[in-house]
């Protein structure tokens, strides 16, 4: 595998993969661009050719050609890998052949089936005029490859035993299943269709193609779930795959939002109507993983809230799991008793309207909190108990603020009242009252502005300047001259610890050091003059140390060592003056 990525980016340059998405501008020695990943008026996204790496400043979006397409495309990075080889014109290694031929036999099952499936609704009327009924058009139909399962035993295993499909594969794909008699019925009787009067969705992979099936029941007998659903199988994994991924994921990084429905019904009236953003759960729980899915082309997502079914607490806790993880989170709300489905069918711009008025979902807490309560005395207890949660589920602090100030407008409550009661919550919380997730951890440094010091600025310049210059393939000397400078100020202790704690920001820094110095006529000075700010720094911040000892040894009446420690201070204060001195 890994020969084939780097035979693959000795290939295809980063500009190369870039320019057939967006439309590249030089700048320096690097290109930039619009960023595809969010939407911005001015271009900070910068692509290094040779680096073969691009970064935006605007988002943080990183990495290389095989994260560019797997991020655009919304590809895992095997179907990204098949892609660039593709245009590589490179051949993946041999090994994974016997794998992949097995794994193209099961995908050529699902195909059939879905081609088999799609036969027997032509011209079947009754089922036909089901779905005309719900408001499906025949385009609809056609385009989302619906089709019909008869209600028979065996018809599918037939027909794919005839297209020479193994029963295997049919196994393998979750469509046939083995009789617990046996083969004591005869070999031909160990077969049965899965799907059996069933109006049949296929479920499509991100590439489009069909990897699964859930049908719907024709004719309710009471007995059967209304829905039937493929099981997990090696193409169909169920925690990964939303239904209308590979049509909507266009539509989402250019509206910048998706939608997510529940049902197929929903989510194909929903494309109908005109919202081609829309994806559905169908089926399963909804994962940080699909919701992740989603946050790589877009961070913000809306929720159909169905206020009164069953439904409504599944909904609930995946709109708090993505508002977990960091999304911009928004509800829209139903009219009781309708779903996205039905508000199409009766008139798609109820539907719109839906979407249109929805809320942040904090704003949608708050409003049902002041709704049940007009008793104002319980009011910040309520909010406190309906509403705080959520604030304290947000990573970013900056937004936490955001809704404070929302209560407080909203409800004229004391702002101080209120920022009090959700710090005494925070800290219940951080005592182990409820663990905090391990993705909030993790967003906590993207998103929380924790303020840099000048010294921490200018070393993460530095260590910037020196990947940059390492980056290169003449610059070796200057790397390491510039390197050992830095371990000789900051010793090689701390100078390690440094560079460890910016390894997910690296390829930020070195944009940053390109960007800032590419052009400079005088490098090494330019180099002198940010290791002289650092010492600056670094010395400022022992004189601070050596004043307050020094205070404190004149409060204490310590004579002997005030006049060391003074002595001391002039020193370093010396030093300083030193720095500039040699500069001149
Ligand atoms: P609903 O019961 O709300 O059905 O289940 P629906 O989508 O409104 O169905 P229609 O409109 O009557 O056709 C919502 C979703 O939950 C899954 C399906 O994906 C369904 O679309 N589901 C439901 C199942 O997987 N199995 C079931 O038995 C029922
Ligand atoms: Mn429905």
């Amino acid at each position: 595998m890994s020969s084939s990525v780097e035979k693959i980016k000795e290939r295809l340059s980063i500009t190369d993969v870039v320019s057939a998405y967006v439309k590249l501008e030089k700048a320096g020695a690097s290109y930039k661009a619009k960023c595809p990943f969010h939407n911005e008026k001015s271009a900070s996204f910068f692509i290094s050719p040779d680096r073969g790496t691009y970064y935006c400043f605007g988002c943080g979006a990183k990495g290389d050609i095989f994260t560019f397409v797997e991020e655009f495309e919304g590809l895992e990075f095997k179907q990204a890998l098949v892609n660039l080889a593709e245009k590589a014109g490179v051949e993946l290694v041999p090994e994974a052949r016997g794998e992949q031929d097995a794994k193209a036999k099961l995908y050529n099952a699902v195909e059939a089936a879905t081609q088999y499936f799609e036969k027997e609704i032509q011209g079947n009327k009754p089922i036909l005029e089901y779905l005309q009924k719900r408001g499906l058009t025949a385009e609809t139909i056609a385009k989302w490859r619906i089709g019909w399962a008869k209600n028979e035993w065996r018809s599918l295993h037939d027909h794919l035993k005839n297209q020479k499909i193994s029963d295997n594969d049919m196994l393998a794909t979750g469509l046939i299943k083995q009789n617990d008699s046996g083969s004591a019925a005869g070999a031909e009787a160990r077969f049965y269709d899965v799907f059996r009067g069933r109006i049949m969705f296929p479920i499509f992979d991100s590439s489009g193609r069909p990897v699964a099936f859930s049908g719907r029941i024709f004719i309710d007998d009471e007995k059967s779930p209304k829905y039937l659903n493929s099981p997990a199988t090696a193409l169909f994994n169920k925690s990964e795959v939303l239904y209308g991924f590979d049509r909507a994921k266009t539509a989402i990084r250019k509206l910048n939002y998706s939608i997510l429905v529940e049902g197929q019904m929903d989510l194909i009236l929903s494309h109908q109507a005109g919202l081609e953003n829309t994806v559905a759960s169908s089926g399963t729980a909804l994962t940080e993983f699909h919701l992740r899915r989603l946050q790589k082309i877009s961070p913000r997502v809306m929720f159909a809230f169905d206020s009164d079914s069953a439904g409504f607490n599944a909904t609930k806790r995946s709109a708090e799991l993505a508002l977990q993880i960091g999304m911009e989170v928004k509800v829209a709300v139903l009219p009781p008793g309708e779903d996205p489905a039905s508000l199409v069918a009766k008139n798609p711009n109820h539907w719109k309207t839906a979407l249109k008025d929805g809320k942040h979902i904090i704003a949608f807490y708050l409003d049902k909190v002041m709704h049940q309560n007009t008793d104002r005395r319980f009011l910040l207890n309520e909010i406190k108990t309906g509403v705080f949660p959520f604030i304290l589920e947000l990573p970013s602090k900056i937004d936490q603020d955001t809704f404070v100030k929302m209560i407080v407008d909203k409800t004229g409550l004391k702002e101080q009242a209120v920022r009090d009661d959700l710090r005494t919550l925070q800290i219940a919380q951080a005592k182990g009252i409820k663990p905090v997730a391990a993705s909030q951890q993790q967003a906590q440094p993207s998103n929380a502005a924790i303020p840099i010091s000048r010294q921490q600025g200018i070393e993460r310049r530095i260590i910037g300047v020196i990947l940059w210059q390492e980056s290169k393939k003449d610059r070796s000397e200057m790397a390491s001259a510039i390197r050992k400078r830095f371990v000789e100020i900051a010793g090689e202790e701390s100078a390690k610890k440094l560079e460890e704690a910016i390894e997910t920001e690296k390829e930020k820094l070195i944009f940053e050091a390109e960007q800032y110095y590419e052009h400079s006529l005088k490098f090494e000075e330019d180099i002198q003059e940010i290791f002289i700010n650092l010492q600056e720094e670094l010395l400022k911040y022992e004189l601070g140390k050596k004043m307050a000892e020094l205070q404190k040894a004149e409060r204490s009446q310590d004579v002997e060592g005030a006049t060391k420690l003074l002595a001391e201070c002039q020193g370093i204060t010396k030093k300083m003056a030193d720095l500039r001195k040699q500069e001149k």
